[in-house]
């Protein structure tokens, strides 16, 4: 059984979105594919593309003699949980390969997640609704982000398109902003930085140092997030690029951009992109320039310039299958 799920850019209020404030975030153009295949014995096989093989046996609920890479640990977890969920005693394989890259800030373990469990699922003949794979997910993306998350990204691969999301006490709210054929050139600056670190590390250092200042960064964010909301509503991009740049400004305040970041985002304003940012965890990553269908290519000229991987993409698109 083969699925796959796409990676995702935040057009506005990542970060912020841990802390209950609104955000609007983008299914995008480059997916994961994972497929799963029962097994005749008890082994539990990961292959993974970009980390490598794990192997574990399952054993009475339990996968038990885990071996391979750390990265592949919160699969081998998820295997164990299916396992135990949907009553499978039976070995099985799980093959994985990427278009979206490794903690870039496009959800590249989000995807992971939520194209493995529906493999899993489609391979045991299981049935589960896109919107309920959050329930399940949510745990592992807390763990993976270093014990923070909102869960945006896990709506926005499985459930796809353009979304505006919020957590809300223990729940969850998310509204489609329907479609949006927009103009994106996304940069990936190849400066890998785990999610973990500026989302269970450098943001909650500063919370306990600054927290008036991290509390009204964070409420201007949720701001500009309503009014990026009515803008992408009015399809005005000249707007929608303006709020990616004030966005920008705010989450370099918090210390979350990057010299790379910062190069690649200033190369794309002054080839005319009409908007940019960082898009998710920052400290590196990937960047996304907003422009007219016109301009793109200089942009993504301009933007190659800095060395950085460049991307023309789709936002909006479909979410798992
Ligand atoms: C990480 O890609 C996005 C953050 O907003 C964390 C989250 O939403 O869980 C920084």
């Amino acid at each position: 059984m083969m699925a796959s799920a796409p990676g995702n850019l935040f057009f506005f209020g990542e970060h912020a979105v841990v802390y209950g404030k609104p955000a609007i975030i983008a299914a995008a153009d480059r997916r994961t594919s994972a497929s799963c295949e029962r097994a005749t014995g008890r082994e539990i096989r990961i292959e993974s593309e970009a980390f490598g093989t794990a192997t574990g046996v399952l054993s009475e609920g339990a996968v038990t003699e885990r071996r391979g890479p750390n990265e592949l640990g919160i699969l081998l977890e998820l295997c164990e949980f299916a396992a135990n969920a949907f009553d499978i005693s039976s070995g099985f394989s799980l093959r994985i390969r990427s278009e979206v890259p490794v903690n870039s800030g496009m959800s590249s373990s989000t995807a992971v997640l939520c194209s493995s469990l529906a493999a899993i699922l489609g391979e045991f003949g299981q049935k589960m609704p896109k919107e309920e794979y959050y329930k399940i997910l949510y745990p592992f993306q807390k763990k993976l982000h270093g014990g923070k998350a909102s869960g945006a990204e896990l709506i926005s691969s499985s459930v796809g398109g353009f979304n505006l999301f919020r957590k809300e006490g223990d729940g969850i709210k998310y509204e489609s902003l329907g479609e949006l054929p927009l103009s994106i050139v996304v940069g990936d600056t190849k400066v890998q930085s785990p999610t973990s670190l500026t989302v269970g590390y450098h943001v909650p250092s500063l919370m306990d140092r600054y927290p008036e200042k991290v509390a009204k960064t964070f409420d201007d964010i949720g701001a500009l997030v309503e009014e990026g909301k009515k803008a992408i509503l009015n399809r005005d991009v000249n707007k929608i690029g303006d709020l990616m740049n004030q966005n920008q400004e705010l989450l370099s305040s918090l210390g979350l951009s990057h010299p790379k970041l910062d190069d690649c985002i200033s190369e794309a304003r002054k080839a005319g992109a009409l908007g940019a940012k960082l898009s998710g965890s920052g400290w590196g990553g990937v960047m996304l320039a907003l422009t007219n269908p016109e301009d793109q290519d200089r942009v993504a000229g301009a933007m190659a310039r800095t060395r950085a991987d460049v991307i023309k993409t789709k936002t909006g698109v479909a979410g798992v299958d």
